[in-house]
């Protein structure tokens, strides 16, 4: 009887005592969370600022979609620095609504680009209409697409349409795509500044083939396949001119 009474205590004492630290540390979660930090002074001299505006612009301007790549490769440490640096984009209530998939694989490499072909035809012949392909015609593109196995890296960026919340339910990611253009927008920023090259694609129709292969979760929706690595040794570029600042903004 006293055994008896001695394990029940014992129990109680240790169901009691796991209850709480499990509660503790639930609560520590939280408040680290929501723990308030104080910003870094950064304020720069106003001419520093202008220097600085100035560069990134002209650094920037320098930018081009590449449509030819060579297969030179480069260390994967430079990629995971640019998705660093796309993922400190900011998101609605922070949900970071990004993943982003480095494919160096040849075999994952070919597979993804006999999906898009495929697709990529049947767009050019039959979806996209004539005044589409009209205006494509510049970009001299068609369905080949040797980028897709020439670069060395390609990054797939992925949307998360919608999250496990704390509760457990499925929630959804409130404004993921313009959380996601914005992270797009650093990446592209990064891998030029790293000085490599990359063409934006949003290859039609090939989000659920893609999304298999590389085995992302249905909440996931493919946003951009990105090649990345160098241009094609005098590889050529369409001449184009950008709009000019007076066509850029409104000043009220
Ligand atoms: C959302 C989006 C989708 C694009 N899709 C393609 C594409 O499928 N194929 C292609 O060759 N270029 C594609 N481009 C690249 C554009 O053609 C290119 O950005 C535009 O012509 C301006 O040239 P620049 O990037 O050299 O300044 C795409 C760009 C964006 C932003």
């Amino acid at each position: 009887m006293i055994n008896d009474l001695y394990w029940f205590s014992c129990c109680s004492f240790l169901l009691v005592f796991l209850c709480c630290t499990v509660l503790f540390l639930l609560r520590l979660k939280t408040k680290t969370f929501h723990k308030l930090v104080k910003e870094e002074e950064k304020k720069l001299p106003k001419n520093d600022s202008i220097k600085r505006s100035q560069d990134f612009y002209q650094l920037m301007n320098t930018r081009r979609t590449v449509r030819h790549f060579s297969k030179e490769s480069f260390p994967i440490d430079i990629i995971y620095n640019i998705i660093k640096a796309a993922g400190t984009s900011p998101s609605a209530a922070h949900a970071q609504p990004w993943k982003f998939v480095i494919v160096q694989s040849a075999e994952i490499k070919n597979r993804i680009r006999e999906i898009v072909e495929e697709e990529e035809e049947t767009n050019y012949k039959k979806r996209m209409g004539k005044k589409w392909v009209d205006d494509l015609k510049f970009s001299k593109t068609d369905w080949v697409k040797e980028y897709i196995t020439d670069a060395p890296y390609l990054i797939l960026v992925f949307r998360q349409v919608s999250a496990i919340g704390e509760n457990g339910k499925e929630e959804v990611n409130c404004y993921s795509e313009q959380c996601v253009c914005i992270a797009a927008g650093r990446l592209l920023t990064a891998i030029h500044y790293a000085g490599l090259a990359t063409l934006t694609s949003t290859p039609l129709n090939c989000g659920p083939p893609l999304r298999d292969l590389l085995q992302r979760p249905p909440e996931e929706k493919l946003t951009l396949l990105l090649p990345v690595g160098y241009p094609l040794e005098g590889c050529l570029v369409p001449r184009l001119k950008r709009k000019l600042l007076k066509d850029l903004f409104i000043e009220l």
